[in-house]
């Protein structure tokens, strides 16, 4: 996906960036962003013949490192984390985790939730375990996942997925307070909880609402790192529309899905 330039907000202050699940959607235009900005960025995904496409494609002061590392395979993720880190100089700044992966599995099949399970669940802990622990070593740095606006609630549709994000971003709220009950002041955790943002990830965005563009979503996303925003709903619409999820009675939200279901027949 090609995203037009220029965007964005500056982010004078970054200098060491690490961005998994680069090769696609918020993750690539991220990279983008960041290596258009002239930091060091480490760009890590499976599809690595993207990630070289875009070290290509991008004019950037300092040309990324780039690495193949798939979160299914937890140990040899984080060993490829490491040879970024190393590649960067042993110092990150910030430590953005975008791979993730998210469909309706509305058959309620447990091979259909698995690999939800194991990239959003398990590969995703492996990564952000890493990140947190090289943050606390250093005594700084930024920590930032792209959960989702599905955390709120879990969803019928998509349980595998709401109950994944979910996870994530109680995981996340766990990291904050190790931080903060172990003096790592300058440790900041940042969860960034889109809406529907027009990806590769949705099927099929014209049918849905509110859908962003990835050029605002990135700026919302830049700037929540900027400011270690702890929770980022982006934009405006879902940020209202979240604590209404939130206390929306049961009976609510059945009579919602319902309704969407005839519709979609
Ligand atoms: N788009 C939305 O509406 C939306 C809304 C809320 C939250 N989000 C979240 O935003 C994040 C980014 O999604 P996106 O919309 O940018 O989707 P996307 O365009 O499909 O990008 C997903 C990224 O994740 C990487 N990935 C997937 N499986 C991986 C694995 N096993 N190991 C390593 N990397 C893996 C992909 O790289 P490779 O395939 O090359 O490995 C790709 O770079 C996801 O966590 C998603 O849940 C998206």
């Amino acid at each position: 996906m090609n995203v037009p330039y220029p965007v964005i907000y500056r982010t004078p202050l970054m200098r060491t960036v690490m961005i998994v699940g680069a090769s696609s959607g918020l993750g690539r235009a991220l990279a983008e962003h960041y290596l258009r900005q002239g930091h060091r960025v480490a760009l890590a995904a499976r599809r690595t013949e993207l990630l070289e496409e875009l070290a290509r494609a991008v004019p950037s002061a300092v040309p990324p490192v780039v690495e193949r590392l798939d979160v299914c395979e937890p140990s040899e993720a984080v060993a490829a984390l490491k040879r970024m880190a190393d590649a960067l100089g042993g110092h990150i700044d910030l430590y953005l985790h975008c791979s993730g992966i998210g469909r309706m599995t509305p058959e309620i099949r447990f091979e259909d939730e698995l690999p939800m399970l194991s990239t959003n669940v398990t590969g995703w802990t492996a990564c952000v375990d890493w990140a947190f622990r090289h943050f606390l070593r250093q005594g700084s740095g930024t920590l930032a996942a792209i959960t989702s606006f599905a955390a709120n609630r879990g969803l019928g549709p998509a349980p595998a997925y709401s109950a994944s994000k979910a996870f994530q971003a109680h995981y996340l709220e766990a990291l904050r307070q190790h931080a903060a009950v172990h003096g790592a002041k300058e440790v900041r955790i940042v969860d960034l909880r889109p809406g529907f943002v027009d990806t590769p990830l949705l099927a099929h965005p014209e049918r849905l609402f509110w859908v962003l563009s990835v050029e605002k979503a990135v700026c919302h996303i830049v700037r929540a790192v900027e400011a270690g925003c702890p929770v980022c709903t982006l934009s405006r619409r879902w940020r209202w529309f979240a604590p209404m999820l939130r206390l929306a009675p049961r009976w609510l939200i059945v009579r919602v899905l319902r309704k969407a279901k005839t519709c979609a027949c």
